[in-house]
């Protein structure tokens, strides 16, 4: 079954064929980036105008770069949420245009769950359910009981910033581009990461559950307090990101000791980062960790498709009257 999948939720308009729900024959992401950097940050409005002129250009590039005719499409699958609510509209209204004129099914998956389902595509084992999962990206710092895919539990999430939203904004106060995540890892190399006491929240009751927003104010205080040398600079980045990585690390090992599994798997922008793969790597030798591969970890659409084929062979079908959902779907 040949899926086409559409993504368009937040800054990145991309389309990907995948055969039968792992096989990607194409992925093509349009990136904003150049639209965003100097704005410090993603303008739903400007991201939703993108999205419009660059849709269709890059539904055709994945097309031909797959090798195959829009005819030779069975299923179009489209990131129903969460994001921007303009930006997965139009999304969403290009493939039911899709779906309509072509005669074939259409499916809305969660933006989320695809991030998850990256990790699972890509690798040739599936994991043993149930497992946990992980999602670390701009929108979420999300851990959950994965009892098959479809069947989520929620046992800790942040209660302010995302992770990528900390480095994000870290890297603004550092003068660097956005997206911050890739911009202070690769200046962190160079910092010493015991020269600033940074910690990431902790929240009252809840030792599951992520807080960032007072590091980001630590962050805000060390740049001001200092004089912001390039080495200083460094320095900051590399105690910030030691900090907000130690505490995903803190915060998965409490979430296995409660559910008693060995397996989890990673979604989202942050997995990117590859000094946290490291570190998980020898804070959990025991554990099975299972990565999406680099260029699946950002938003992309071969993990909407995959997932799309995989919601289609257990019976869901969507139609027409299929609305995009900014906030959670399911327990994602
Ligand atoms: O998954 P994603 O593309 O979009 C959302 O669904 O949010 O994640 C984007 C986020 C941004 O906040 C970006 O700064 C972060 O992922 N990110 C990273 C790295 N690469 C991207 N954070 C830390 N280290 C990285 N190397
Ligand atoms: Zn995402």
């Amino acid at each position: 079954m040949i899926v086409l999948g559409i993504e368009s939720s937040c800054d990145e308009t991309a389309c990907s064929i995948v055969r039968d729900g792992r096989e990607i024959l194409s992925n093509i992401v349009a990136t904003q980036f150049d639209l965003h950097n100097s704005l410090g940050g993603v303008v739903p409005e400007l991201a939703c105008r993108r999205h419009i002129d660059t849709l269709l250009p890059v539904v055709e590039q994945a097309l031909h770069e797959a090798n195959i005719t829009i005819e030779q499409v069975d299923l179009i699958a489209v990131a129903q949420g969460p994001g921007l609510v303009g930006a997965l509209m139009i999304g969403i209204t290009a493939a039911k245009a899709l779906s309509l004129s072509l005669g074939i099914p259409l499916v809305g998956v969660s933006h989320t769950e695809a991030h998850l389902y990256a990790a699972i595509m890509a690798d040739a084992t599936p994991p043993r359910y149930p497992c946990l999962g992980a999602v670390l990206s701009g929108g979420h710092t999300t851990v959950l009981q994965i009892n098959e895919i479809g069947s989520y539990r929620t046992i800790g999430q942040t209660v302010d910033d995302a992770i990528g939203e900390a480095f994000d904004k870290a890297a603004r106060l550092l003068g660097l581009p956005y997206p911050g995540g890739p911009a202070i890892e690769k200046l962190a190399l160079k910092g010493d990461a015991a020269r600033f006491s940074f910690k990431a929240g902790s929240v009252k009751g809840r030792p599951l559950d992520f807080s960032f927003s007072g590091i980001k104010t630590a962050v805000l205080y060390a740049c001001r307090d200092n004089e912001l040398t390039d080495q200083v600079k460094a320095d900051i980045a590399a105690s910030f990101q030691e900090a907000a990585l130690n505490d995903i690390i803190l915060k998965l090992k409490r979430a296995l000791a409660e559910t008693s599994t060995d397996t989890i798997v990673f979604g989202g922008g942050v997995t990117n980062n590859r000094r946290l793969r490291t570190k998980l790597a020898q804070a959990l030798p025991d554990c099975r960790l299972i990565w999406p591969p680099f260029e699946l970890t950002l938003d992309n659409a071969a993990m909407i498709a995959g997932l799309g084929y995989i919601k289609f062979s257990s019976n869901q079908v969507d139609d027409l009257t299929l609305e995009a959902v900014p906030t959670k779907l399911l327990d994602l």
